[in-house]
């Protein structure tokens, strides 16, 4: 049965992460501030989703903190090491001035409409707990309608624009937040959707990898 999850970004994973961003950015980060974010932990947090079409692997000996948050987070996914999936996406968040700032967000095409971009979310705002902040914001494109619906299904709404925020091609960008993640109804909404979101990654079938360059080498 294929496997989904989410644990930190390493360095082994840029070529793959890049390759997402290729074909989901008009300008994709450079490798350089993929680094600069890896090597910062204290105030960002990279995550990735993996994707396996072997069986769970048994827990590694040294699992990470997120995989342990995660794996109460949603119980029925495995957890295995790092190096035995597929890169299928990634997301970033920044503490700045006491805010999550949800930095990049990008689900390989073949994968998207499948659950993971919110998989991935959710394990954004758990890294929003551990990073210690209250309002969770990002910025999108005005006519990104996609994400803004993804982001509107976890209560983000959009407090403000931004006239000519993209430089590419001056496209205005829509700020959206959550006020407060720590309050009772918020976890209670993450807990259900997550709960939600575990039972359809287990029963939906997403494709299998089809671009090679997005494979991690299966160890
Ligand atoms: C935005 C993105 C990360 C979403 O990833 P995804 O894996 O497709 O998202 P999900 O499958 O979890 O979908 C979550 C929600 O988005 C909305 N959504 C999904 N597919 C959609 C589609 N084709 N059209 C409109 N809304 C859609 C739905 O509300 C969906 O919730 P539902 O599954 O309960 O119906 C992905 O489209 C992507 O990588 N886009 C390019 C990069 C990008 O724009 N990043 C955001 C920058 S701000």
């Amino acid at each position: 049965m294929a496997r989904y999850w989410i644990d930190y970004l390493q360095e082994v994973d840029l070529d793959a992460v890049q390759a997402v961003d290729a074909v989901s950015f008009s300008t994709p980060w450079s490798r350089a501030t993929y680094l600069q974010e890896l090597r910062s932990p204290q105030h960002h947090r990279c995550v990735g989703a993996r994707f396996s079409a072997q069986p769970a692997i048994p827990p590694a000996q040294t699992v990470s903190t997120l995989r342990n948050r995660l794996r109460m987070l949603f119980r029925p996914l495995p957890v295995v090491p790092s190096s035995a999936g597929s890169l299928i996406g990634h997301g970033g968040i920044m503490r700045t001035a006491g805010v999550g700032h949800i930095t990049t967000l990008a689900v390989a095409p073949q994968y998207r409409g499948h659950g993971i971009g919110a998989l991935l979310l959710l394990g954004l705002i758990e890294q929003a707990y551990d990073l210690q902040v209250r309002r969770v914001e990002l910025e999108v494109r005005v006519s990104n309608h996609h994400a803004q619906r993804l982001y509107t299904t976890f209560g983000f709404t959009c407090v403000a624009r931004i006239p000519n925020y993209y430089p590419d091609n001056g496209e205005d960008a829509d700020v959206m937040c959550i006020p407060d993640i720590t309050t009772i109804a918020f976890r209670e909404y993450l807990k259900a959707r997550s709960d939600a979101l575990s039972l359809r990654l287990q029963r939906d079938k997403a494709p299998v990898p089809l671009v090679p360059a997005l494979d991690q080498a299966e160890s």
